[in-house]
């Protein structure tokens, strides 16, 4: 028996899976940044989305496929000619392109969904198949809501599917529905049933609404599974999809047990993770295995004396395998540029020299500011220069008089081109609401506020406060980040961002998404 640990193959659908979950959804040039980031992270293969979803899918995948390097890239359709068609037309500038075709399995989706009979779903899965095919030979085929599916007819659907030139066949928990003893059935009955299994891939889907997601793949994986479906910070549909950085960890970890290895560059973790926050605004919990901020604090007396004995006593995994720079270096006031440079380097970035200035500017005033320049308020002030879309207004200057009780006044001026324009009024529901009212008066752009947050970047009363907000504005979703050491003003920029946005037309249309459509 061969000593080499299995490879599993790791397939990301954030921007497929994730991106269609409440509060995700990204722009184009949003899409193309977390697709370099997965290539970079050494993901096999990107799922860039569900083509004929929506023209932003279609566009999304094809630029994916024209420009991104390194990983497979794969787009999702249902299995009728349509969407087939279009998923190649998207993919078909990739040099490495997978067709992922899907079809409900399940009687209850059976009935319900799709109206048909058993023999009806086969002969429409292998159709769908062959006419993938037909376009490339990396065929995914995935039998939806399989965990609920009756055993002896998901094996002869699998069976079926791989005949016709499925090379992938994915096994997707959609509803989040199994447990690991009973994925581990479900796997290994099509282990032992189906004739051909061995002449394609098995891979899993799970969902998090038990919280089981990352048990049930791993589960999978023991029983044979050779690929998993997953997606950054367990983002996806309600509770969320197998989180990649999880799954990933408990292989490497527990190598002695699974005896498996991935292809993923494991101290990427982190930044891509903090990419995909900054960029959707989805906060990670800080008890988050893996990226939270609190996954590698030890704060127990006990447990920090065993750490300083001996390490292993409380800690499995080190805090740079995944990303976390070893120390948390504290930058002041007389750091230089080398020093900048350096600290974005081991946090993951790469700056061009005219990006490096810039954050060296901000970072010069920020350290007036503070006395310790954190890890995280570096990445902020990087993630913010990443952000940036031409910015029409500007905040010039505004101020806050509100006492307890009474209705606030606020006089904010904006830079437009040079020219600049004030505004004082009074009222509104608090401060910031005031504040947002005027800059809508100002700039003329009128939105409704869909999520707002404001959290601290690192510990400290005088610590950054970061403010994400999402705006809706004639349908379509802008969001907004702002950073500073005044949290009122960090939501005032995070305001003006949306603005911004909404100026220079970026945003994402609230439309169908692959779930609603039958
Ligand atoms: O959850 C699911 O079943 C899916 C399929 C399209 C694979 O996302
Ligand atoms: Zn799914």
């Amino acid at each position: 028996m061969s000593t080499e640990p299995r490879r599993v193959v790791i397939f990301d659908t954030t921007l497929r899976d994730g991106e269609q979950s409440p509060g995700c959804s990204m722009n184009l040039e949003e899409k193309l940044e977390v697709a370099q980031a997965l290539v970079d992270l050494g993901v096999d293969v990107i799922e860039a989305g569900f083509p004929i979803a929506s023209p932003g899918d279609f566009e999304a995948v094809r630029e994916i496929a024209r420009t991104v390097r390194g990983s497979t890239i794969c787009g999702l359709a249902r299995c009728n000619e349509k969407d087939i068609d279009r998923a190649w037309e998207a993919l078909k500038d990739a040099p490495d392109a997978r067709i992922h075709v899907f079809l409900a399995t399940s009687a209850i989706h059976r009935e319900f969904k799709l109206r048909m009979d058993k023999d009806e779903i086969i002969a429409r899965a292998v159709e769908g198949v062959k006419r993938a095919k037909g376009y490339c030979d990396n065929i995914e085929f995935s039998p939806e809501d399989a965990a609920r599916t009756e055993p002896d007819f998901l094996s002869a659907v699998v069976e079926a599917a791989i005949d016709a030139g499925a090379t992938t066949v994915n096994i997707p928990d959609t509803v989040g529905y199994a447990t690991p003893s009973h994925f581990a059935s479900v796997i290994k009955t099509l282990m032992n049933r189906v004739p051909n299994i061995d002449r394609a891939v098995v891979s899993v889907h799970c969902h998090n609404d038990l919280g089981l997601a990352v048990a049930n793949s791993l589960s999978a994986v023991e029983h044979g599974a050779g690929q998993i479906e997953c997606t950054i910070n367990g983002i996806g549909e309600r509770a969320g999809n197998c989180s990649l950085e999880e799954v990933v960890m408990a292989m490497r970890t527990r190598s002695d047990y699974y005896h498996t290895t991935t292809r993923i560059n494991t101290p990427r973790l982190v930044p891509t993770s903090r990419l995909l926050t900054n960029i959707t605004g989805m906060q990670v919990q800080r008890n988050k295995a893996i990226v939270g901020r609190n996954a590698f604090a030890h704060e127990a007396g006990i447990h920090q004396d065993g750490m300083l004995k001996e390490r292993t006593t409380y800690e499995i995994m080190r805090p740079e395998d995944v990303g976390f720079t070893h120390t948390d270096l504290v930058l002041g006031k007389h750091s230089g540029r080398a020093a900048l440079a350096d600290r974005a380097k081991a946090l993951g970035y790469h700056l061009t020299g005219e990006q490096l200035q810039e954050v060296f500017d901000e970072f010069k005033k920020l350290a007036d500011k503070k006395k310790e320049v954190y890890d995280a308020d570096v990445a902020a002030l990087i993630e913010k220069r990443m952000n940036v879309v031409e910015d029409q207004w500007r905040l010039a200057a505004f101020e806050v008089h509100a006492v307890g009780g009474a209705e606030p006044t606020v006089s904010v001026t904006l830079d437009h081109g040079g020219e600049q324009l004030s505004r004082t009024t009074t009222g509104g529901d608090g401060p910031l609401d005031a504040l947002f009212r005027t800059i809508e008066e100002i700039t003329g752009v009128s939105v409704t506020v869909r999520d707002f947050r404001v959290h601290s970047v690192t510990r400290g009363k005088d610590a950054q406060g970061e403010s994400t907000i999402e705006v809706d504005h004639n349908g379509r979703i802008c969001r907004g980040r702002g950073v500073s050491t005044d949290t009122v003003e960090a939501a005032t920029l995070a305001f003006l961002n949306a603005i911004n946005r909404v100026v220079a037309g970026a945003g994402q249309p609230v439309e169908a998404r692959p779930h609603d459509v039958v």
